[in-house]
This record gives structure tokens, sequence and C-alpha cells, in this order.
């Protein structure tokens, strides 16, 4: 390891040891399992050719990189040949890279086998040496709601049918002309901000169930889980969750449906991805270091609820959204972050590498 590189490591280590967990770190005792791990998720793009020329590029200029756990999520259509070709040996020999490199699929069904047209189950995944499955992206739990076009149609008739709702009750003791005066008294009554924001806001929550629910989330994590496949769990809230000021609340929602019934051992195979869907994504801005601090602080004394100490000080918590060469290094020496989790500049050989070997050109 280049000097550059050894204090990235050296800072990244005192800075957690700086930090509340490092009374438990010095009893975990081995930085293994806090051992950085940079994750590029591909989303929809790269036929299997493009993905393997692709991953030869990022091997190529990360040689001899052995301190960091790199994965690699193609669509389902690349796993397969993917697979074969970053096999453990063929890697050590061609690029000096070691156990290090992992094949992540992007998303699993929680069914074993079944009528489930287009869907693909964990032990599919494992069939064709996939390690890892990232579970719950932004991508689908809420973002693909929008483009089923549900949200909206529902929405609107679901506003209507409130003010409807709301009429009824005055139907009940009036005459009908005093009927209609009440119910257009009502409607002038009601603010239009009041009513735009009512459908904005069921919209939203439309959009939300027609993507996937923590509850799907939650059974695809166990599916995993009982398939030996470590998950990638992501969560995040949307800008309206945060400009409500209820991040807190809706990660707290998310993970504790997400684990539910996942034990103390099996725990370990988890890591969490914390990608704030306002900052992911082409032209978004990634979170601020104070705001990735206070979220992954928040995780890990959530793991601590339910996990205890020594999970919360070696399970991995990633940040994603926008990470890219030139804001990855102080995103890695925050306390509390072990890795990354990189959309749009990991279909970039140069650049995923450079976020891969952060610190060391
Ligand atoms: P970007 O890096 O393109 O913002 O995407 C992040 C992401 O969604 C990774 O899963």
């Amino acid at each position: 390891m280049k000097a550059a590189n050894a204090r990235v490591f050296r800072n990244y280590y005192r800075q957690r040891t700086a930090n509340q967990w490092h009374k438990i770190e010095a009893e975990v005792g081995t930085p293994d399992a806090i051992r950085p791990f940079i994750a590029g998720n591909w989303k929809m793009n790269m036929i299997p050719k493009s993905g393997i020329a692709l991953a030869a590029r990022i091997f190529d200029q990360c040689r001899g990189i052995k301190d960091v756990d790199i994965g690699l999520a193609p669509p389902f259509t690349g796993l397969s040949i993917l697979g074969e070709y970053i096999k453990p040996d063929f890697l050590r020999s061609e690029y000096g890279l070691g156990r290090n490199v992992f094949l992540l699929a992007q998303d699993t069904f929680f069914e074993y086998k079944g009528a489930f047209t287009g869907e693909i189950s964990p032990e599919m995944l494992s069939a064709i040496g996939v390690d890892r499955v990232i579970i719950g992206h932004s991508d689908r739990r809420a973002n693909l709601g929008k483009y089923f076009g549900f949200g909206s149609s529902v929405a609107r008739r679901l506003t209507t049918s409130f003010l409807a709702h709301e009429l009824e009750e005055q139907k009940a003791a009036k005459t009908r002309d005093e009927q209609v005066i009440a119910a257009l008294e009502h409607l002038v009554g009601v603010k239009p901000e009041i009513l735009a924001g009512m459908a904005r806001f069921l919209e939203d929550e439309l959009k939300e169930r027609a993507g996937e629910s923590d509850e799907a989330i939650h059974r695809k994590v166990k599916a995993a889980l009982a398939q030996g496949l470590q998950v990638i769990l992501c969560c995040g809230e949307n800008w309206e969750a945060r400009a409500a000021h209820e991040t807190f609340h809706l990660l707290d929602r998310q993970i504790r449906i997400a684990l539910e019934g996942v034990s103390p051992r099996t725990i370990k195979e988890v890591v969490i991805a914390y990608e704030p869907v306002w900052a992911v994504g082409e032209g978004a801005e990634p979170a601020t270091p104070a705001q990735i601090s206070e979220v992954h602080d928040f995780l890990r004394n959530l793991i601590m609820d339910l996990y205890g100490e020594q999970t919360a000080a070696s399970i991995r918590i990633l940040y994603g959204g926008n990470v890219k060469p030139d804001n990855v290094i102080e995103i890695m020496m925050l306390s509390g972050v072990d890795g990354v989790l990189v959309g749009g500049a990991s279909l970039r050989a140069k650049d995923f590498s450079q976020i891969i070997r952060f610190g060391l050109d």
C-alpha cells in the first residue's frame, strides 16, 4: 500500500476510534470486520459484453488492491457471465486481486419458486455464483412506482372521494338547497393550497405503494439470508420526508421492518447502505458530510438497540448518492462510513477505479 493510501486508512481507523465506538472496536479487535466496501450498482445499464469490458478495465486500474472489498452489481442478464469471469484464481493471477471482488445482484424475489413471471429467486442467484444482493434500493421502493402511471390517477380519485365524504356529512341534516350551499361553502373554505398539498401527499403515498413496500423488502431480506446470500440493505428518505423532519422516523421504520426476525447470527451477513433519495442520480447534490455522519450515527445506534454493541461496531454502513472521485475521500473519512454504493460513476472505469483506490493516487 502506498503512503497516501496508508495515511487514508490510518485516518480512517483513527477517526473511527475517536468516535463513540472505539472501545467496542478495540474489543472486537479486527479492522477486517470493517474493511471498506466499495460497490458499483450498474442499474439498468450494460449488456453482458460491455459489462465484461468495463470490469476488465476496472480490475486493470485496481491491480494489487487487496484491502478494499469491491462489489459489482450488473443487471440480471450480466450476472452469469460476470460470475464466470471474476473467479478468484483468475483475478489473482491476472490482476493481483485477492478474494475481495464480489458479484452482487440488484434485487431478488422472496419466494423459492412458482408462478412469479419475471422474478428471480435467491437460489437462482446462488447457483450462478452471486455472493450478495442489493435489497430495498430506492429505485425499487418508490421511484419505479411513477413509471407504472398508477399514483396520480388514484390520488385524484382519493382526493375527490375525500371531498365527497366531507360533503356527505353535511347532506344528512339539511335540505337539498342547503346542501348545495353547504357544499359550495365547504369548497370555498378549503384553501387551494391545502387541496394541492393533499393531492401531492396522496400521490407520494401511492407512488410508494406502487413500488416495493417495507414488508416486501423484509421478506426479500429473509429469503436471501436463508439462501446464504449477503444482503446490502438500502434505506433512505426522500426530500419531502427530510423537509418534514421525518428522516429518522422513516429510517427507523425501514430498518426495523426489514430486519424483523433476523437473528443476531445472520445479521453479520447484512450491510446497510444509506442512500438519501434526493442525493441519488445525475444532477443531484450529494448529502453533506454532516448529514451523512448524523444518519450513520443514527443507524449504528439503531443497530445497537436491536443487536447490541458488538454488532453495531462491526456492521458495515455504506453511503450512496453522487459519490465521485473528487468527494470519495472526504466521505470515506467520516466516522461511521464503511464504504460507498456508487451508481453513475461506477459505469466509468476510470472514475470507479479512483473511487476504489481512494487516496492511493
Ligand atoms: P448515483 O451514484 O448515480 O447517485 O447513484 C447512487 C445509487 O443509487 C447507488 O445504488
